[in-house]
Parts: C-alpha cells; structure tokens; sequence
C-alpha cells in the first residue's frame, strides 16, 4: 500500500494503522527529517521497516523520480492513497507552469496514479481489486477548478484549495469510469476537520482549531483511509465518504463531462 503524505497527520496516522493490522506499507513524504521519523513510527506499530521515497510534489520530475522508484522496487500496488495535500499562501506558479496548490494536491498525484497504474493492474484481482483512495475535502464546495486549465493560477489560497479538492473528487469520477472495468476501484473521502500540520500558515484556521470539539485526531481522520483502503464494504466505484457513510458533493465536482475534461487537460498539464 502507497501513502503520499505519509510524513505526517492523516496519512501518518493512515500508515501507522495499516502496518498495525499487519499491511506492507510504502511512505512517500516530502520533508526528510518528518519522512524519517514517519518511518520509526510505522517501523513501531508494524515491526518491519517501510520503504519511503521523497518527493516534492510541486515538481513533476520529483514525481517521475519517485514513480519510477516505486515502480522498480514493488511488483504491485494494491492500494495507493492519493492523501498529500497543502493549504499554502504561495502563488507563484510552480516550475512545471502550475498553480502551486492545484499542482501539489491534484496534479501531482493524478501522474503518480498514471506512473503506478502498471503496478496497481498487476495487483489487481476479480474476489480483490486494487484501490485508489484519494483525500478530498468540504472545500470542494467552493472550487472554482476550470477543467479545461486546471493549472491556471487562482486567485486566493482558499478558492485554490477548493479547486484542487474539486479535482480530487472528479478525478476519482472519471478514474471510476476508466478503471473499474481493469478492476481498479477509485473512491475518495472527506476526513472531517483534522488537527494536524495543516492549515499552519492560515490565521483563520488557526483559530478554529481553538474551538472546542470541532476538530478530530489525525487518527479520527485516517479512518475513513484505512476503511476504504481495506474494507470489501468500500468498494463504491467513485464513491465519496465520509465517516463511512456516503457523503454529498456538489455537482460540479461529480459532472461525468467535467471529470472527463479535467481527466485531459490534466493528461497535458503533466506531459503523460
Ligand atoms: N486537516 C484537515 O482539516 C483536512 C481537512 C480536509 C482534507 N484534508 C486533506 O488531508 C490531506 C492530508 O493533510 P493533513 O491534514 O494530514 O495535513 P499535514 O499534517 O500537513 O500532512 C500533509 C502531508 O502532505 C505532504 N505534502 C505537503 N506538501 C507536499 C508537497 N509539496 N509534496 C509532497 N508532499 C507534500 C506533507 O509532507 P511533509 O510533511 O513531508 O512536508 C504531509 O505528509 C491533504 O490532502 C488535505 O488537503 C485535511
């Protein structure tokens, strides 16, 4: 099983459970120090070491880098957790052209999943099919994502972030569409507001962390993951959750035409 974002928050506490209930586990991470210590905690709860691999995902040939490795070291993938993901205040545009949050969080995993999909089909079986669970979130609702330039450069970190986790979702419509036949199952999920590295550099969501019972553990919001990462009751073909449970998206997050547009552009914005 591959975890992007694996060094830290849900999908350190995503991993950490996986390897608990006895899973082989690959960590992806971008901080080496984090990515380190994100080893010895699942190297604890498991009693074998992870492989991990670093990558910035703000920087497709990273990405490449790391898909190859991943490709040369593991025979298949069974799941992979699309979960990296940032709210960040830079805007200049990456190195690739790209909105830095839509990069990070859409388009750097949607070329992980095309560089692994030989790995996930090798792992694939009629009784078990291989798993794509991707992390999206709330703030779809507010996405202004164009599917045609998905990369273009939005005009605050917020609506930003929303267009990227719209994004997640139609990726996971389309990637339902395209792969469930080569039994590949794509569902993605909502983890509830998580108090964890993100949001650090917003003064907003800083402050809602204060309040009282509005946010969850890293662990409250890694359950959904290992749900779906490993529960035969999961397999919803381009299903969105949360806490288990079915959960709304709005419409422009879940249209089939935008998700195969998005599916194309994207295709191009990471030269795949
Ligand atoms: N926390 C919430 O309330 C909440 C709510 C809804 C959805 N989500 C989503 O949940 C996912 C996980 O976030 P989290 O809450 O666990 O936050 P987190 O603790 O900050 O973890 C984020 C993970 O993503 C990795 N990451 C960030 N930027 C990256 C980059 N440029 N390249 C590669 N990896 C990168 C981080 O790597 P390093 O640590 O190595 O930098 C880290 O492992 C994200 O997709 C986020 O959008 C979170």
């Amino acid at each position: 099983m591959v975890v992007t974002g694996a060094s830290s928050g849900i999908g350190l506490a995503g991993a950490v459970a996986l390897a608990r209930a006895g899973d082989d586990v690959v960590l992806l991470g971008r901080d080496p120090r984090r990515l380190a210590d994100a080893v010895s905690r699942v190297r604890e709860a498991g009693g074998r070491t992870p492989a991990s691999y670093r990558a910035d995902f703000a920087v497709l040939d990273e990405v490449r880098a790391a898909g190859a490795a991943i490709t040369a070291g593991h025979e298949r993938v069974d799941v992979l957790a699309n979960n990296a993901g940032l709210l960040t205040s830079v805007r200049r545009p990456t190195a690739d052209g790209h909105d830095p949050t839509v990069q990070v969080n859409h388009l750097g995993g949607f070329l992980l999943t095309h560089l692994l999909l030989d790995r996930l089909r090798a792992a694939a079986r009629p009784a078990a099919p291989a798993r794509i669970v991707t992390t999206s979130s709330l703030a779809e609702a507010w996405g202004t994502l164009d599917p045609d330039r998905p990369g273009r450069r939005q005009f605050s970190r917020w609506l930003a972030y929303g267009a990227s986790k719209q994004a997640n979702i139609l990726m996971t419509v389309e990637a339902a569409r395209r792969w469930t036949g080569l039994g590949i199952v794509a569902t993605c999920f909502f983890p509830g507001l998580v108090r964890s590295g993100f949001g650090r550099q917003s003064p907003s969501f800083t402050v809602a962390r204060l309040a009282p019972g509005l946010f969850r553990s890293s662990e409250q919001g890694a359950d959904t993951l290992v749900w779906l990462a490993t529960d035969p009751a999961a397999l919803v073909p381009g299903g969105y959750f949360a806490g288990r449970t079915p959960f709304p998206a709005t419409g422009r997050s879940t249209d089939p035409d935008r998700a195969r547009r998005l599916w194309q552009s994207s295709l191009a914005a990471v030269g795949h």
